[in-house]
């Protein structure tokens, strides 16, 4: 490969900075404390409405595959490229950075590629529902791509938190085609292979000093919830001895979590992030409490065995106190490796940079998880101030996006045939 480019990194923050800034206005958010952006809503489709327009002023054709998921290319649909990108819908409670930093970065890779003629063959993706805020479904547009979900799946069971249409009459509502979405796939076709840039989410790379995480493995996850079915008796007029109160029952499990995970050791984790009781009332005690979880790591057979012993426990304890628990998973993303060869363009072109960085897994789900079976993958980090994400509060610098930029702009030098 011909000398590494260096980029203007300023020029580069300043334009990164202000499609962030511009991304978290009005009308790109559903709140105004928080981004808020999920699949089919008007600040969604405003938020690809600009990105298509940076893109197709330096000559990108725009698609989008049949649920929304949009991929733009500056070749031909029978050229190869190199394929470049992330997710731009939000957290319900989000900040400015997650995924939408990534796409706004893949896009200054190619705005870079134009500047300075490199003649690079590129596609950007931007995956739509990547956070699951509108269907509950993490991943839901890259894992409708890698196929990893079903007819039934998209015709009834996904259905929007918000009405409880199902996934595929809001996808048809927003005129796509939802019938065809099996030839999503073919938005890979002719990738020579995917980098993905992301903030951490988490602050490894903040108090190591580091401006890079070149990410070589993203751990798998286990989506589920468990429902604790008792009786919903007075406050104050049963004993406590007679009662068949689902929310201690949910206390004890939520409890039980943390001990298996750190008992299964390996990085494994386990949460759980939502939790509703009916009726909920103060004076009632809880005839039902349903509370997801969300288990990870890089160790399949680590998480997995949390997942089945948790769900075993609830069952047991609801059992012994004259009550029943069920588990029903939501979905599950195996554990991913990325691949080595992407995984060294990216070192080599952060080494010539002369910026400090390290080799890390991602505790975080990602859409590379689905595309790397397909395509030799690998992703990108930047820091974010403290590891806050998922948050209004989050923060991550342009300069090192713009950083992450040059690296990979060289990497997929590097990659690319010569
Ligand atoms: O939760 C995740 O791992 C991702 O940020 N959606
Ligand atoms: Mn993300
Ligand atoms: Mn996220």
């Amino acid at each position: 490969m011909a000398q590494a480019v260096r980029i203007d990194t300023e020029k580069s923050a300043q334009r990164i900075g202000r499609d962030i800034e511009r991304l978290a206005g009005p009308d790109y958010t559903r709140s105004s404390e928080a981004i808020c952006r999920y699949a089919y809503t008007a600040v969604y489709r405003n938020t690809l409405d600009y990105i298509r327009g940076q893109l197709t002023d330096i000559g990108f054709d725009v698609d989008y595959d049949p649920v929304g998921t949009m991929v733009a290319r500056n070749r031909p649909p029978s050229e190869r490229a190199f394929g470049l990108g992330s997710h731009c819908d939000s957290n319900r409670n989000g900040g400015k950075y997650d995924g939408t930093m990534g796409v706004v970065t893949a896009l200054e890779v190619c705005r870079l590629n134009h500047e300075l003629d490199l003649g690079l063959p590129l596609q950007l993706i931007s995956f739509v529902e990547e956070e699951g805020s509108g269907f509950g479904q993490m991943l839901l547009g890259s894992r409708i791509m890698a196929q990893r979900v079903s007819d039934v799946d998209l015709r009834e069971l996904f259905r929007a938190l918000d009405d409880g249409r199902s996934f595929w009459e809001h996808a048809a509502d927003a005129g796509h085609e939802p019938q065809r979405w099996r030839e999503s796939i073919r938005i890979l076709d002719g990738l020579t292979g995917w980098i993905e840039m992301h903030i951490e989410q988490g602050r490894v790379l903040q108090d190591a000093g580091d401006r890079i995480g070149v990410v070589n493995a993203i751990a798998g996850y286990v989506h589920g919830d468990i429902t604790v079915t008792g009786r919903a008796d007075h406050a104050g007029a049963t004993p406590m001895d007679l009662r068949q109160d689902a929310g201690v029952v949910a206390a004890e499990t939520i409890l039980e979590l943390g001990r298996l995970a750190r008992k299964a050791g390996k990085g494994t984790v386990g949460t759980v992030g939502e939790i509703q009781f009916a009726p909920s009332l103060i004076n009632v005690v809880p005839g039902e409490a349903r509370f997801s979880l969300d288990i990870r790591g890089v160790d399949e057979d680590a998480f997995h065995g949390v997942a089945q012993d948790i769900a075993a426990f609830a069952e047991e304890r609801a059992q012994a106190r004259g009550m029943k628990a069920t588990f029903s998973q939501r979905q599950s993303v195996p554990a991913t490796p990325l691949d080595q060869r992407v995984v060294s363009a990216l070192e080599e072109s952060v080494r010539a940079s002369g910026q400090p960085y390290r080799l890390m897994p991602s505790g975080a789900a990602h859409d590379t998880m689905c595309v790397a079976p397909h395509v030799p993958s690998a992703m990108v980090f930047v820091p974010c101030r403290d590891g806050i994400s998922h948050s209004p509060l989050e923060y991550a610098e342009p300069a090192d996006a713009a950083l992450a930029a040059q690296v990979i702009l060289n990497a997929v030098r590097r990659l690319l045939p010569d």
